[in-house]
């Protein structure tokens, strides 16, 4: 099972980055758990952090044949983007959108996802744990 792990705008900032919303965890800190997480459920795992909308469309694409699952936390783009909403439609590789924080329980903004429309399921609020479960729920639905 190849799954290709894609981290939006800003993302990169965790641990600087609004720490009452996203936590004191830096950047690294996520991408190591993720990369536990993957070991420990037998995926092979691959991470990319873009703060540009063209370079997640792109990833996306290049994704198609070669990866069997996408996990993606799109950040601000999950608001915004049909772009990216068309990439993963696009490639139709099982993806499952995450966010660190309820996006459900903050400015109404947030409360529309693009992203939620081309995957087969959504999962925020948990922190980085939700990393772990989109990758097993990836596993467990190949
Ligand atoms: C986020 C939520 C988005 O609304 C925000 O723009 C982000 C992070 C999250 O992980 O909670 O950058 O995707």
């Amino acid at each position: 099972m190849k799954i290709l792990v894609i981290n939006g705008p800003n993302l990169n900032m965790l641990g600087i980055r609004e720490p009452g919303i996203y936590g004191d965890r830096s950047f690294s800190a996520l991408e190591e758990f993720i990369r536990a997480s993957a070991k420990e459920l037998e995926a092979e795992v691959s991470l990319f952090q873009s703060n540009h909308e063209g370079e997640i469309v792109d990833v996306i694409q290049s994704a198609y044949g070669v990866f069997d699952g996408i996990v993606i936390n799109p950040a601000a783009y999950t608001h915004t983007s049909v772009a990216i909403l068309d990439a993963l439609k696009a490639v139709a590789i099982p993806t499952v959108e995450v966010h660190l924080s309820d996006i459900n329980s903050r400015e109404e903004f947030r409360q529309h996802s693009f992203v939620s429309l081309a995957a087969q399921k959504t999962i925020c609020g948990l922190g980085f744990d939700g990393y772990k479960e989109a990758l097993a729920y990836l596993c467990e639905n190949k």
